[in-house]
C-alpha cells in the first residue's frame, strides 16, 4: 500500500478543500467541546461499542447527550459512551451478528470497508482481532461521528476512516484480506463495475462479503426499480441471488455462497430519539408490509462471501 500512501496526502488535503457542508462548523465546534473523559475500558465485542470509565452525573450525562445529538442522525450504532446510549436507526449489531460468524475470521486480516458509514463496524472488526481497518465514505457527517466516537474510544487504535468514495481508490490496490461492501452495491449505477472495484482492492485469495438488498428471483432476474424504492431515489439495481451469484463469478470471484438472507424489520431499523426522521416502517406500504410503499418487493438482504481468483 504504499504508493498509496505516498498520494493520500495530497488526495485528502484536496477533498478537505472542496468539502464544505452547511453544517461542517457547528459539527466542529461540538467535536471541539466534547469532553475529555478517562476511558478505563473499551468494548468492541458486545453489540453497543462500548467505552467506560467514568460515572457522569444527571448533567454531564445530559450535556454530552446533547452534544452528540449535534451530529443528528445517527444511523449506525448503537454506542455506549460512558453510561450514554446511543441508539441509532440501524441496531447494526444484528447485522453483525449475521454475518461474522459467516466469513473467514477477520483476526490478524487488513481490512477495508468500503461506504463504512460511522465505522461502526470497523470497531467489531477490531473486537474480532483485525490487523488494520481502512473505512472509506464521502458521507462528511459520518466522518464527524467517526472523530467523535474515536474522541472517546481513543486514537491508539489501528482503524481509519478516509472521507472519499470507492471510486477515489487507486484502481488496483491489490493488498487488501478482506473487502466489505454493506449497504452499498444496490446504490451504485453500475453494479459489475463495483464488483471489479472491490476485486481491485483485494490480495488474491483474499475475500468479499457483499450485503445487498435481493428480490426472489431466479437466475437472470433482477429488480430496477422505476422511479423510487422504499422512498430512496438512488437505488438501481436489486438481483436475486441466483443472479448475483453469476454477477460475481464473472467479475472474477469463485467459492461464492450466500451466507444470510433475512427481511429487514422494524426492530432493526427505526426512528429513535438519535434518528428522528422517517424510517422504514414509513417506507412500507400500510396495507401489506411485504411491499414497499411504491408496491416493490419490501427489504429483503443477503450477505454473500466469495474468494478472489
Ligand atoms: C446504506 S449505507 C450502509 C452503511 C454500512 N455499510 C452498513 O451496512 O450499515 C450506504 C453508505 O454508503 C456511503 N456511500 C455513498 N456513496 C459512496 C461511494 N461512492 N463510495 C463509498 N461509500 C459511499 C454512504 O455515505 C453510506 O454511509
Amino acid at each position: 500500500m504504499s504508493a498509496w500512501a505516498e498520494q493520500l496526502p495530497q488526495q485528502l488535503e484536496r477533498i478537505h478543500s472542496t468539502t464544505n457542508h452547511g453544517d461542517s462548523h457547528r459539527w466542529q465546534q461540538a467535536l471541539e467541546q466534547l469532553p475529555q473523559l478517562q476511558a478505563t475500558a473499551v468494548d468492541f465485542g458486545a453489540d453497543a461499542v462500548t467505552v467506560s470509565g467514568e460515572t457522569l452525573s444527571q448533567q454531564q450525562q445530559n450535556s454530552l447527550t446533547e452534544l452528540l445529538k449535534e451530529f443528528h442522525p445517527w444511523r449506525k450504532g448503537p454506542f455506549l459512551l460512558h453510561g450514554v446510549s446511543i441508539d441509532a436507526e440501524w441496531r447494526s449489531d444484528l447485522k453483525w451478528q449475521r454475518i461474522t460468524g459467516a466469513i473467514t475470521s477477520v483476526e490478524d486480516r487488513t481490512v477495508l470497508d468500503v461506504g463504512c458509514g460511522n465505522g461502526y463496524y470497523g470497531w467489531r472488526m477490531l473486537g474480532e482481532g483485525a490487523k488494520l481497518v481502512v473505512g472509506v465514505d464521502p458521507t462528511q457527517l459520518f466522518l464527524m461521528q467517526f472523530q467523535a466516537i474515536e474522541h472517546f474510544v481513543g486514537n491508539e487504535w489501528p482503524h481509519f476512516m478516509l472521507p472519499m468514495g470507492v471510486e477515489d481508490l487507486p484502481a488496483t490496490l491489490l493488498s487488501f484480506d478482506t473487502v466489505f461492501s454493506m449497504g452499498v452495491f444496490y446504490h451504485r449505477r453500475s453494479p459489475i463495475d463495483h464488483l471489479l472495484e472491490l476485486k481491485n482492492t483485494l490480495r488474491p485469495g483474499g475475500e468479499l462479503v457483499l450485503e445487498t438488498l435481493v428480490i426472489k428471483g431466479n437466475k437472470g432476474e433482477v429488480l430496477l426499480p422505476p422511479g423510487r424504492y422504499a422512498k430512496m431515489r438512488n437505488v438501481w439495481f436489486i438481483p436475486s441471488p441466483d443472479t448475483l451469484a453469476v454477477w460475481l463469478r464473472r467479475a472474477g470471484f469463485e467459492n461464492v455462497r450466500v451466507a444470510d438472507i433475512s427481511a429487514t424489520t422494524v426492530q432493526e431499523q427505526r426512528s429513535t430519539d438519535w434518528m428522528q426522521f422517517e424510517s422504514l416502517r414509513d417506507y412500507l406500504s400500510p396495507d401489506d408490509a411485504s411491499m414497499t410503499i411504491e408496491g416493490h418487493p419490501a427489504p429483503v438482504r443477503a450477505v454473500f462471501i466469495a474468494t478472489k481468483r
